[in-house]
């Protein structure tokens, strides 16, 4: 029976729940009720693609473990809204953390849900300005769940509009513009990218191929699609891999006071560690 009429495929209540279920185990992703029309839209299109006629058939597909499709579904719901320099007070912050750090040593930053690029070469502009260098001693690792904003991440190709609202030197100095076929698009410097390395990463695994020893996390604007159980079992993850001065940048709606005892507020959503966390014997970073 159709739960919906006048579509184009059958999409019951217990697809849906289904469907749920799965990108919750996998992604860590909470989807609301409010998201039905939303999860039909988006996975109507792999309907198409794949040529299935039925939502109970394309789960089965799924069921079946099929990598390429479970990556494709995966795709399809994530939500990657980003822009260049969000939340600019972070970028304020970083930049003062950094000349704080000095180049005494390597320093190395984690973006931890980088859509497709804009926060994480934000982050190396951020850096070149800071040490007034288009070789400062910094590294970023920026991950996402996401195959396909990943390889546009890695391509640092975008439309004029998303620059728009940047100050036009800083487009100059970070950015080329496209000309003849490419009108309308900029393109990243290569200085900038380089600083940059992209990787696959699912926040909600329970081990991570990112190192230790870092000095600051982004992890913005991705823990509103979890639940808390789920964002503090990130969060406990998370707080071994800083250096014990380091830093986690929150989106602005952001709080992770559920998770005193690892994180503390330090102003306007970043945390530093809890010197609870810090203070654990056994703790590798602990201070005394
Ligand atoms: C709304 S975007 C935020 C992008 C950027 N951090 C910002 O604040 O502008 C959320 C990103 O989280 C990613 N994401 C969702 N679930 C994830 C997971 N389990 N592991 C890693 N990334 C995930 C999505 O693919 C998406 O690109």
């Amino acid at each position: 029976m159709k739960a919906f009429d006048n579509r184009e495929f059958d999409f019951s209540v217990k697809d849906f729940e289904r469907i749920r279920q799965l990108i919750y185990d996998h992604a860590g992703i909470a989807l609301t009720d409010s998201k039905r029309e939303l999860v039909y839209s988006r996975l109507s299109r792999r309907l198409r693609a794949t040529g299935i006629g039925t939502f109970a058939e394309y789960l089965r597909l799924l069921e079946s473990n099929n990598a390429a499709e479970w990556e494709a579904f995966t795709n399809s719901l994530t939500t990657n809204l980003t822009a260049f320099f969000r939340e600019a007070h972070h970028f304020t912050l970083l930049a003062q953390q950094l000349q704080a750090l000095g180049s005494a040593r390597p320093i190395a930053l984690w973006c931890s849900a980088s859509s497709t690029g804009q926060e994480p070469y934000s982050m190396a502009m951020t850096a070149i300005d800071a040490f007034s260098s288009f070789s400062p001693p910094v590294t970023i690792i920026a991950s996402d769940i996401d195959t396909q904003v990943l390889e546009t991440a890695k391509k640092g190709v975008y439309a004029l509009d998303q620059v728009e609202k940047l100050e036009p030197a800083l487009v100059r100095r970070f950015f080329l513009k496209g000309t003849n076929q490419h009108s309308g698009m900029v393109r990243i410097r290569p200085e900038v990218q380089r600083l940059v390395t992209f990787r696959q990463v699912n926040l909600l695994d329970a081990r991570w191929p990112i190192q230790g020893g870092l000095d600051a996390i982004f992890c913005r604007n991705v823990m509103i699609y979890f639940d808390k159980d789920t964002q503090l079992k990130i969060l406990r993850n998370m707080a071994p891999l800083l250096n014990h001065k380091g830093l986690l940048y929150a989106g602005h709606s952001e709080n992770f006071y559920h998770a005193r005892g690892y994180f503390k507020l330090r102003g306007r959503t970043v945390y530093e560690l809890d010197p609870a966390f810090l203070a654990q014997p056994k703790h590798p970073l602990r201070t005394t």
